[in-house]
Parts: C-alpha cells; structure tokens; sequence
C-alpha cells in the first residue's frame, strides 16, 4: 500500500509543527484541517485520549476519505488525581478547581491555574501522554501511544514550545520543554515515542 497524503487531525499549530518534523524523512505530504475546504466538528467528549483519538481519527477519515493521523495527548499531574488528563486543553474552563477566565490566551491561563493549583504542594511529578491512531478509511487503524515523565516547575520558562510545556521539566533535565528545540524535544517526548513506535508498526504493515 503505497501513502502520499496524511491529514493530521488537529489546528493546534505547536502539535502539527511537531508531527510536520517527525514525518519529514519520508516524503509523505502532511496536511492538517487548515488546509481542508469543507469544515466538520468533530468534538473531544470522551473519558479516556484512546476514545477520544478513535472518534477523531475514524469522523475525519471518513468524512474526508484519506489516510488520518488524530492524537489526544495531556498532561497527568499526581496530586491532582491525574488531572488535567483529558481535559488538558481546557483546562481552565472546568469545574475541577474551579473556572478561571482567558487572560493572555488559553494555554497561559492553563498554566495559570494548574501552578494555584499546585501551590504548597510537594508532589509536582507529572507526565505528558500522547495516544495516537493512524487510520486508514475501510481499511485499517492501529494506534499506539508515549510517555514523557517530569515534574512541574514552580514557574513557567521558555517560549520554544506550547500549552504546558513551559512548566514542565522533563526528568533528567534541569531546563522546561519550553526551552527545547523542535528536533529535541521530538526525542523524548509523548508525541515524538509515539510516532516512532507507531512508523514501526506502520514499516512491518505495509513492508
Ligand atoms: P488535544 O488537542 O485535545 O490533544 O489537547 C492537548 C492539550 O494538551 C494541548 O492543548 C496542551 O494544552 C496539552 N499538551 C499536549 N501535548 C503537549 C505538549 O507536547 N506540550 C505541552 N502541552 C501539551
């Protein structure tokens, strides 16, 4: 089966830069629903990234009948029970530590309120985790998913990446991912594990 095309199922630009670079060596034409001409909303209601990334994954391939690559990724923080889990993106706007208002912008007043939350609190381990699936319309879909483990900063540092990637410093290292290069961070992150295992599993099916 030969691939030339696959839309990646997102318009957050930080995600698709990040994929745009993974998939650079094979020659594959990245697109993302920016570039489609007719709309669909697809949302993101379930309980788990699996459920999530399925839905997208299977509404947008079948809707636009090409190969699709949808992720859900978030960050789990341990003293938060693992919030803001699914709820990453807006995070702000829910019930669970109650609701803040966009200041700056989202991903700023996301930090905002995950550091209220965490203030005097000594566990500040989290992990980002990105669950991806690739599926090919009446033909197939696989998925597979990564992990990057850290810990949250007290404050946020670097303007390289986005979401929460200033506050988060991944172990091992004592700089965020905000400071991160592209090509860095795509070594050991979530979504950069992810791709590779999935490109794995992708070259034994098509090979
Ligand atoms: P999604 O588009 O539903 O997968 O939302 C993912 C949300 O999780 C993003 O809006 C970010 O807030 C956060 N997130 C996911 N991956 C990353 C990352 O690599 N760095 C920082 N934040 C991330």
């Amino acid at each position: 089966m030969k691939i030339d095309k696959i839309l990646i199922a997102t318009t957050n630009k930080g995600k698709l830069r990040e994929f745009k670079k993974l998939f650079n060596e094979f020659g594959i034409e990245i697109l993302s629903l920016e570039d489609m001409d007719k709309k669909i909303n697809v949302e993101e209601d379930r309980k788990t990234f699996l459920e999530n990334a399925i839905k997208k994954a299977k509404e947008y391939g079948d809707f636009y009948k090409i190969p699709v690559i949808a992720e859900d990724a978030g960050l789990e923080v341990e003293a938060l029970n693992g919030y803001p889990g699914v709820y990453s993106a807006r995070f702000y706007s829910i019930d669970f530590g109650g609701k803040f208002s966009i200041e700056e912008n989202i991903d700023k007043t996301n930090v905002k309120k995950l550091l209220k939350l965490l203030e005097g609190k000594e566990n500040r381990k989290g992990r980002f985790v990105s669950v991806v699936v690739f599926y090919v319309p009446e033909n197939f879909g696989i998925w597979t998913e990564g992990y990057c483990y850290g810990s949250i900063a007290k404050q946020p540092k670097g303007d390289k990446g986005f979401g929460y990637d200033p506050i988060f410093i991944p172990e091992n290292y004592t700089k965020t991912l905000g400071e991160f290069d592209l090509e860095e961070k795509n070594k050991i992150s979530h979504r950069g594990q992810a791709v590779k295992k999935l490109i794995e599993k992708l070259k034994k099916l098509i090979n």
